[in-house]
C-alpha cells in the first residue's frame, strides 16, 4: 500500500514540476488594481452616456435629470479613480520588489534580455515562456503606458470639469491644463480616446491573464486576489541571481 503511495506520488511529481506558493502582489497594489477595475467600469459606462446620451428623460426635465445623475456618478468614480492612481504611484516608490517602478520601466540589462525573450514567446519563435517570477518586462511596460493613459484621462477630465466650476471653485486651477491640450475640445477628443485605448487593453487584458493563467498553470488570475503565485524554485533562484 505504502510502496503504491509512493510509485503515485513519484509518478505526479515526475510529470507535474515542482512549484511553491510566493507572495508576490501586496495590498496595495490589489486593492489599487480593483479599485481602477471597478471605477474605469463605471467612468467608461457614464463617460460614453455623457458622449451619447441614449437615455431621454420625459418632461418635465427638472424631476428626471439623467444628465445631472450620471455626471455625478463620473465625478464620484473619477474621484475613486484618481485617488488609486496616486496611491498606486507612491506605491512604486514604496512597495516590495515586484510592486517597484523598475518592474514596468527595465532599466538592468538583465530585464531587456528578458523582454526580447518574452517577445520571441509573444511571436511564436520560443516555445516556452522565458523564466519570470512578478510581471515579465513586456507585460510591465504595457502597465507603464495604462497608468499613463489614466493618467491623461484624469488630467483631461478634471480640465473639462474647470471651465463648468462654479465662480472661486478649487477645480478652476485645472483651468490652466485647458491651452496645453489645445482647448476645450482637444481635451474632450483626448479623454474620449483615452476610454476606447482604456476598452482594448482590457479586452486584450482579461483574454491574456484567462490564457496565461491556463498555460502556465501559475494561479496568475487567483493572486491578483491572494496576492500569491505559483512559481518554480529555480524561477526564484534565478531571480534572485539576477539583482
Ligand atoms: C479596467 C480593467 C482593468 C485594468 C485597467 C487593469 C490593469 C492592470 C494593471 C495596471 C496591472 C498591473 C498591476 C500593478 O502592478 O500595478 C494589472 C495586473 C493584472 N491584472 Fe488587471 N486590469 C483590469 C482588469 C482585470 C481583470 C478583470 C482581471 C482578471 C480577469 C485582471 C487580472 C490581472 C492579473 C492576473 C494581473 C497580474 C498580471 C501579471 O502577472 O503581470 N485584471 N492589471
Ligand atoms: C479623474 C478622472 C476623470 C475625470 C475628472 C473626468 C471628468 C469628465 C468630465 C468633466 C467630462 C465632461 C462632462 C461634460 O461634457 O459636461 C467627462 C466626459 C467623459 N468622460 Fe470622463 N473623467 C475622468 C475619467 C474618465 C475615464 C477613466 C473614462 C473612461 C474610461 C472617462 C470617459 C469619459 C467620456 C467617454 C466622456 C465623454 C466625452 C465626450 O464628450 O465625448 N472619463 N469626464
Amino acid at each position: 500500500m505504502n510502496t503504491a503511495a509512493s510509485i503515485d506520488s513519484a509518478a505526479a511529481s515526475a510529470v507535474q514540476p515542482q512549484v511553491i506558493r510566493v507572495y508576490v502582489w501586496d495590498l496595495p497594489v490589489r486593492l489599487t488594481h480593483w479599485l481602477l477595475t471597478g471605477s474605469i467600469v463605471v467612468l467608461a459606462i457614464t463617460g460614453f452616456y455623457i458622449g451619447h446620451p441614449f437615455i431621454t428623460a420625459p418632461d418635465p426635465a427638472g424631476q428626471e435629470f439623467v444628465m445631472g445623475t450620471v455626471l455625478a456618478i463620473h465625478f464620484f468614480a473619477a474621484i475613486v479613480f484618481s485617488l488609486s492612481e496616486l496611491a498606486r504611484i507612491v506605491w512604486m516608490f514604496v512597495g516590495n520588489k515586484y510592486a517597484r517602478w523598475n518592474q514596468m520601466i527595465p532599466v538592468s540589462k538583465a530585464r531587456w534580455r528578458s523582454a526580447w525573450e518574452w517577445l520571441k514567446f509573444y511571436v511564436l519563435f520560443r516555445p516556452v515562456t522565458p523564466r519570470f517570477v512578478g510581471h515579465n518586462p513586456l507585460a510591465g511596460m504595457t502597465y507603464m503606458l495604462v497608468y499613463a493613459v489614466c493618467l491623461l484621462s484624469a488630467l483631461t477630465g478634471y480640465a473639462i470639469f474647470s471651465v463648468s466650476a462654479g465662480i472661486g471653485s478649487p477645480m478652476q486651477v485645472f483651468s490652466v491644463l485647458v491651452p496645453l491640450f489645445g482647448g476645450l475640445q482637444t481635451a474632450r477628443w483626448i479623454h474620449h480616446l483615452c476610454m476606447w485605448l482604456l476598452v482594448l487593453f482590457v479586452i486584450h487584458h482579461v483574454s491574456c491573464a484567462l490564457l496565461v493563467a491556463r498555460a502556465a498553470k501559475n494561479a496568475a488570475i487567483d493572486s491578483m486576489f491572494s496576492g500569491y503565485r505559483f512559481v518554480r524554485p529555480e524561477d526564484l533562484e534565478a531571480e534572485e541571481a539576477e539583482e
